[in-house]
């Protein structure tokens, strides 16, 4: 958000930038889902709904999950929220108690760590494997399981590394932590955008409901960023909980985007498919050129649409001393947006988005391969 203000304002001045930053698709909303919320506002559904949202809506959701994944969510296991971030903002507020240890997985989605701080947890960083495309495993996890434990959570595929967990390693990770009564957070933002394997939920495991909580989002699968419509299918008891502090803060997701949701939901399913061809092929073009810089080295993302590239050969060079002074001098001298990898938990990388034209992608890494050869 920091960045995309930085090149915003440099943008106002006039200065033509290339912004890798914002992690939101480029594509417009679907015209369907568009459409259903001029109907919305025609049919002056304007009003209040139920805080934890409409009962249309959570249906909508629950049956997607059941098409998408074989699960078997019912309404009063579902909570809409004002987009995705704010499912996890109350998952952590009902369920995480001072002193209790989340372990997340790193580079991590930087909100993690700020909610969890909030609540007075305390977060437990584990190491994930670069060299294999910042996967782990179950092994991986295991040793940072204590009995003060209250959560692992996971996003796959991930922001910022688009690492895809691998399947047999996402259910063992279930087991452990089911069979010892911790919680599964499980992120599927990206949960569509995956480039090598097909669309999996580890809440389709059977008792994943006692501990696996979901946290979804229409941001990303529909571009819907700016509509802020997320859910939660978790236990109805943590449904209560969250619900009341909801009512008494947000109140309801807006009206008008519930209704655009269940169209989202319930509509064609062509445009996210369409996107998803879209962003491989960018995804293709952004590996190979970075890797053609000299010394970056880039993991191949599984999905989402983020690259994760390893720029250690330009730190300590020139006055750039960590990838925050990196990000700020390609944006003030190459006129390029990234976003440092420090705010994902890593001192090496910078965290590009590819959800932006193939034009962009070839001005603007160019422009980071000349930055990079000068300085390194
Ligand atoms: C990993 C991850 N989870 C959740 C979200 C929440 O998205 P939103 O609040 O727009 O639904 C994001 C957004 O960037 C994300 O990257």
């Amino acid at each position: 958000m920091k960045v995309a203000a930085d090149a915003e304002k440099l943008r106002s001045e006039g200065v033509d930038v290339v912004d890798f930053g914002a992690g939101e698709p480029d594509f417009p909303t679907p015209d369907n889902i568009k459409q259903a919320a001029v109907r919305a506002l025609e049919q002056n559904f304007t009003k209040y709904t139920p805080a934890g949202g409409t009962a249309e809506l959570k249906k909508a959701v629950c049956e997607r999950h059941t098409q998408d994944f074989g699960t078997d969510y019912k309404p009063n296991e579902c909570i809409i929220t004002v987009g995705g971030k704010h499912i996890i903002f109350g998952l952590m507020q009902a369920m995480i108690n001072p002193g209790d240890e989340v372990v997340i997985p790193v580079p991590y989605w930087v909100t993690y760590k700020d909610v969890v701080n909030y609540a007075g947890g305390k977060c437990v960083f584990v190491d994930t494997d670069e060299a294999k495309g910042f996967t782990f495993t179950a092994e991986t996890i295991a040793p940072y399981l204590t009995d003060k434990t209250k959560m692992v959570i996971i996003n796959s595929p991930s922001n910022p590394s688009g690492a895809v967990l691998d399947r047999v390693e996402f259910e063992k990770i279930f087991k452990l932590t089911h069979e010892r009564g911790i919680y599964l957070l499980t992120d599927e933002c990206y949960c569509h955008f995956l480039y090598d394997s097909e669309p999996f939920s580890i809440a389709s495991m059977p008792g994943a409901k006692e501990t696996v909580l979901v946290a979804g989002s229409l941001s990303k699968t529909y571009a819907m960023t700016g509509w802020r419509i997320g859910f939660g299918l978790i236990p109805p008891a943590v449904v209560g909980a969250i619900n009341k502090l909801q009512s008494h803060s947000t109140s309801n997701p807006t009206s008008i985007a519930q209704k655009a949701a269940v169209e989202a939901l319930r509509g064609p399913q062509e445009s996210v498919k369409e996107m998803l061809a879209e962003y491989r092929r960018r995804r293709e073009f952004v590996v190979n050129r970075l890797r053609q810089i000299p010394g970056v080295k880039c993991a191949e993302p599984r999905g989402a649409f983020y690259a994760y590239p390893n720029v250690s050969v330009v730190l300590g060079k020139s006055g750039i001393n960590n990838t925050l002074q990196l990000a700020e001098r390609l944006l003030a001298e190459a006129n390029v947006a990234v976003v440092p990898g420090e705010a994902f938990g890593t001192e090496q990388h910078v965290r590009l988005s590819y959800a932006t034209s193939m034009h962009e992608l070839e001005r603007g890494i160019d422009r980071i391969h000349q930055f990079i050869v000068k300085y390194a």
